[in-house]
């Protein structure tokens, strides 16, 4: 508990966010909580929360939502969207961070994502955007962390969770290439804690994180099997035969996996070294998979919807 008044912290995105979700709850008990995103939550209202109503995208008077604001942490992105969407989000940003350095903000911590294959760096407005934001971070005057954490785990995420879910529920899997490409995931709530330190003040990070234990693919699909008491079956197919599949499934507007993602899994850059140092005895993952096994189905993705949240084009 931090003796005195509860320092303020603004939320950039909310508890209706994977992050966010965890983020609150890892900081209602020492901080103030203010939320800027677009759509109420009402799990969010019930814990404390002040939300403002905000659309980073848009022009925002920042001034009044930073009064009284200790640090700030952005959570907001898309996972997929239009080039022109990316680079609205991240002009909006950058007027944020303007008005953070006029307004004395102590901090700045920018959730971030991992190095891609070159291509993708270059090519893809989703990292193109927010390599341009934590260039402008380096610059804007705030002191900063930029967190780079894995595949994160958790209710709700997009990637472990839908696996364990359509593993349970079909008898077979696709598998891309040989599956020895590796991943180390994170969960939400050990990212919240870290963030949480990453609070006080300090020189400025960049910082990859990985989760408590790096897996090969196969190796984490092969346990889904297990949780889920199924012997192992495979779709097998080529790399390609699996991008030319992920590229069909994004074509016909599903956000199960978009094309990049597995371009990125495929290219074995996301088995980041454990950031066991920054937050002690992490959450493994076997727990929260069966944990997703155990419990009643649930609707996946819908596989040729858009979800309603993703639009123009899916934003995310
Ligand atoms: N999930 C992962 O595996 C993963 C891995 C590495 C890094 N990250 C990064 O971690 C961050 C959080 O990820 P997440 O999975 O928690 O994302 P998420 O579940 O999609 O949540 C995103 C949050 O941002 C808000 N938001 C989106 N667009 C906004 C806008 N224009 N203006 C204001 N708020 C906006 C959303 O709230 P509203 O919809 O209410 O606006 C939501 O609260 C992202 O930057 C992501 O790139 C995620």
């Amino acid at each position: 508990m931090i003796p005195g008044p509860r320092p303020r912290v603004l939320i950039v995105g909310g508890g209706n966010g994977l992050v966010g979700r965890a983020l609150i709850a890892a900081l209602r008990s020492d901080y103030q909580i203010r939320t800027a995103h677009r759509r109420a939550d009402p799990w969010e209202s019930a814990r404390g929360v002040e939300w403002v109503p905000t659309d980073v995208a848009r022009t925002v008077d920042w001034i009044p939502r930073l009064e009284g604001v200790h640090a700030i942490v952005n959570l907001a992105w898309y996972r997929h969207a239009r080039a022109k969407a990316f680079q609205d989000l991240e002009a909006g940003l950058e007027r944020l961070l303007e008005a953070a350095a006029r307004a004395r903000v102590a901090r700045f911590v920018q959730i971030s994502v991992p190095s891609a294959p070159e291509e993708l760096e270059a090519r893809l407005p989703y990292l193109r955007y927010k390599r341009r934001f934590s260039r402008a971070l380096a610059t804007g005057g705030v002191p900063y962390t930029v967190l780079r954490p894995s595949a994160l785990f958790g209710p709700g995420d997009r990637l472990l969770g839908v696996m364990m879910r359509l593993i349970r529920r079909y008898p077979i899997f696709p598998m891309f290439g040989d599956g020895s490409y590796r991943l180390s995931p994170l969960s939400a709530r050990d990212l919240a804690r870290i963030i949480r330190a990453s609070l006080a003040p300090g020189p400025d990070v960049i910082r990859d994180l990985g989760g408590p234990r790096c897996y090969r693919y196969q190796e984490l699909t092969d346990l889904m099997f297990r949780i889920a008491g199924k012997r192992a079956r495979y779709w097998r197919m080529s790399p390609a035969s699996g991008q030319d599949l992920a590229s069909l499934l994004q074509f016909f507007g599903s956000s199960l996996l978009y094309r990049y993602e597995l371009d990125w899994l495929l290219s074995d850059r996301l088995g980041l070294p454990s950031a066991e140092d920054l937050a002690p005895r992490m959450d493994r993952v076997e727990p929260y998979l069966r944990w997703v096994g155990g419990r009643p189905p649930t609707p996946l993705p819908k596989p040729w919807v858009p979800r309603s949240a993703e639009r123009p084009m899916a934003e995310r």
